[in-house]
């Protein structure tokens, strides 16, 4: 196998690319996607302060070390969600990449945000495993930023997560989320800041291979609440498309971006307020995160 750019040995075959790569040409590869990102959906410009919202894995580490090295000013955000050793694991390997490259790390606790860690607060609601962290990590993010004057929150979302949350969707039919899927999700409302995925156009493989690559010391186990089997599940079956299409993910996503998304924007239209408590933005009148916050109260 011969790398694509320089004719060397490659280390890594790209199916869908129908290429293969040489570590240092691979490297070069995945900053390119990840600047033909940054300008295609104009995340964010290098005067901007980008707050990068790191959990310790492989995906949001492997951005943050792109963005360092593109010479954009970042600041971590790392949510200590209070999950036994594995907040306390994934924690420390933020704080050694942020003292490593000496970088700023903004930690928030969930549990001094809402009273109870995680496993408290999955407890105490009947949502679906994943469902009341994945609110209140929104939440926390929104927060921080505004609160410390960030104007966009990046996350290491891959091509493999955003195909596979496309994917459920689509089974349920769910058309806020379907007209919400995006690469770069733009201010609508001043206290809310924009969210971007600078790395939705690289696969899970492609960021272990990166995050191996540059030496990165991240944290392998998943978290013990193991993102509830249905995600899993729908991660395994474009595995297997992919496996016998190579590319059937990248264009099981991007397709749905150029054509599919317009319609399902055109279908919901949100009004948003301000919450009658925290003041953060909501659809009804107070939102998900206080009431999330109410129900771990009553359940105390
Ligand atoms: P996940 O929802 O766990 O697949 O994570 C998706 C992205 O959300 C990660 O790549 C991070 O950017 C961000 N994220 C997840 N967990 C945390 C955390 N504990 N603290 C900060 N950011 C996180
Ligand atoms: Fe939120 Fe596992 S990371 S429940
Ligand atoms: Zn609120």
């Amino acid at each position: 196998m011969k790398c694509r750019k320089c004719g060397g040995t490659a280390v890594l075959e790209l199916r869908r690319h129908n290429a293969a790569f040489c570590a240092p040409d691979f490297m070069e590869f995945f900053r390119r996607q990840v600047g033909e990102a940054v300008r295609r959906h104009r995340m964010f410009t290098r005067e901007e302060s980008v707050l990068v919202a790191v959990s310790g894995g492989k995906d949001s580490l492997a951005l943050w070390d792109v963005l360092l090295q593109e010479g954009y000013s970042t600041t971590g955000l790392y949510l200590d969600l209070g999950i036994f050793d594995y907040s306390k694991e994934s924690r420390a390997k933020c704080e050694a990449f942020a003292a490593e490259h000496g970088v700023p790390l903004l930690i928030v606790s969930v549990e001094q945000e809402v009273g109870a860690g995680i496993p408290e607060v999955q407890a105490a609601t009947r949502r679906p495993t994943c469902s009341a962290c994945g609110l209140s990590k929104r939440y926390l993010m929104n927060k921080a930023a505004l609160e410390h004057g960030f104007p966009v929150v990046a996350t290491g979302h891959n091509l493999d997560d955003e195909a596979a949350t496309l994917f459920g969707s689509i089974l349920h039919w769910q058309t806020e989320p379907l007209a919400r899927q995006s690469p770069a999700l733009p201010s609508t409302h001043p206290k809310l800041v924009r969210r971007v995925k600078p790395l939705y156009r690289l696969s899970e493989r492609e960021t272990a291979a990166y995050a191996f690559l540059r030496r990165i010391d991240y944290i392998v186990e998943e978290c013990p609440f193991a993102k509830g089997a249905t995600s899993l599940m729908h991660k395994e079956i474009l595995n297997r498309l992919e496996d016998v299409s190579p590319g059937a993910k990248h264009n099981f996503l991007f397709g749905f971006l150029e054509k599919g998304r317009p319609a399902f924007e055109r279908l919901v239209e949100v009004a948003l307020n301000e919450c009658a408590r925290c003041g953060q933005v909501t659809t009804g009148t107070l939102c998900g995160f206080c009431k999330l916050a109410d129900q771990v109260k009553r359940a105390r």
